[in-house]
């Protein structure tokens, strides 16, 4: 039986691949810390970490000791431990690059340097982040363009659509394909970035197969409610439950590309089975742009309440405005099809949400962070 070697497989993903994972034929080895910000002081709901087939260690991907143990014997490595705050990741620069970039480097230089490495596959969960934002296209005759982030000048403006550089015109989004340029807009995106380059770089070297998913907006069951710093839905829920106003950025018109867990963790398996060579970089999306006003009606209809959801003008720089994936190297190259649309991944997500215990709202101090160091207006 295979083994693989999940890092941060006690978080929302990994928790939802283990699940997945589980009803297949092979032994799976986690490597988390239980980062308070993600699972709380006391972790709770972990009790499936010691099910059949399921080893845990508990310890840092920066850990070169530890991560020499959780590798030993391991045939693939799924390697999603991250710290994954885009808002967060700009006044904590040191603790996202030392665990999203050094703790990639540390499991890429064990590979390196072991005379006895079993690992065959390296799934690595990169993120839409690295395009910026993305692709668009200028209807004033321009064509394809990947414009900049959003100076805070426009932003303070209240001028949300990026614009043609040439004719200064709004642009229209498109979807964005692999083949775009990276462009990251945040520090934990330029993270992502490093960690794809590591992870490409080191496996062609050393002859390892390896798949670079870049996810989109992920939800569904298992997101942490406890962190205000990542989970559009998870923070929405809680505001919902706790029969406060929704407020929605900018004018509630950006989108994004919901992705339901499920299909993640199908793509994630669909990469650890494929026969094909991979070794390039694959978007894992649904497809589809939603705006966030449309995810804040729809998901306070399926939790049972009214909608109470405001437009607040606010805005954070780094903010992309629209985002959606091209899914045709998902379809293409994985074979993989998503299966979950946004009716029924809400449903089950609000089921879910429904028998946590009620967290705090933690969105107006994580917001104020943002605030003092001007990241937010
Ligand atoms: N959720 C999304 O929408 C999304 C989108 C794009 C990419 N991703 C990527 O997917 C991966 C998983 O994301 P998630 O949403 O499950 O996040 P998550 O925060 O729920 O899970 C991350 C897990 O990693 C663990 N962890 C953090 N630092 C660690 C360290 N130093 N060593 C070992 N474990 C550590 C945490 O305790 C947590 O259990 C990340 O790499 C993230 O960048 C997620």
């Amino acid at each position: 039986m295979e083994t693989i070697l999940i890092t941060g497989g006690a978080g929302f993903i990994g928790s939802n691949l283990v699940r997945h994972l589980n009803q297949k034929a092979f032994r799976l080895r986690i490597l988390d810390t239980l980062t308070p910000q993600i699972h709380g002081a006391i972790p709770q709901g972990l009790d499936w970490l010691g099910e059949r087939n399921t080893e845990f260690i508990r310890g840092s991907v920066t850990d070169r000791r530890i991560v020499e143990t959780a590798l030993d014997g391991a045939t693939a490595v799924v390697h999603l431990a991250a710290e994954t705050g885009t808002g967060q990741s700009m006044y904590e620069v040191a603790r996202y690059n030392e665990v999203n970039s050094q703790g990639t480097a540390v499991l890429l230089d064990i590979l390196a340097n072991s005379n006895t490495r079993t690992v065959k596959r390296i799934v690595l969960t990169s993120s839409r982040s690295v395009y910026g934002e993305g692709a668009y296209v200028c209807d004033a005759g321009h064509g394809r363009v990947f414009p900049a982030s959003r100076p805070a000048e426009q932003l303070a403006r209240h001028e949300w659509d990026p614009i043609c550089h040439l004719c200064k015109q709004p642009l229209r989004a498109v979807a964005t394909v692999e083949t775009d340029p990276a462009r990251p807009a945040s520090i934990y995106a330029a993270t992502k970035y490093a960690q794809e380059d590591l992870v490409r770089v080191a496996s062609e070297s050393l002859g390892i197969n390896y798949a670079i998913l870049r996810l989109q907006n992920v939800y569904g069951e298992g997101q942490s409610l406890k962190n205000p710093y990542t989970g559009i839905l998870s923070i929405f829920s809680t505001k919902v439950r706790r029969g406060v106003q929704l407020g929605a950025f900018e004018d509630g018109l950006e989108t994004r590309d919901f992705v339901h867990v499920d299909d993640v963790a199908r793509s994630i398996h669909q990469c650890l089975i494929t026969s094909r060579q991979i070794n390039q970089v694959i978007n894992v999306g649904s497809g589809i742009a939603t705006n966030v006003l449309e995810i804040a009606t729809r998901l306070t209809a399926t939790l049972g309440s009214r909608p109470n959801i405001r437009v607040t003008a606010e805005y954070r720089l780094g903010d992309i405005r629209h985002n959606v994936a091209d899914i045709d190297r998902l379809r293409t190259i994985l074979e993989y099809e998503p299966r979950v649309g946004l009716t029924e991944g809400l449903e089950r997500f609000a089921q879910w949400v429904l028998t946590q215990p009620l967290p705090e709202d933690l969105l107006d101090r994580a917001n104020a962070e943002l605030r003092a160091r001007k990241l937010m207006g």
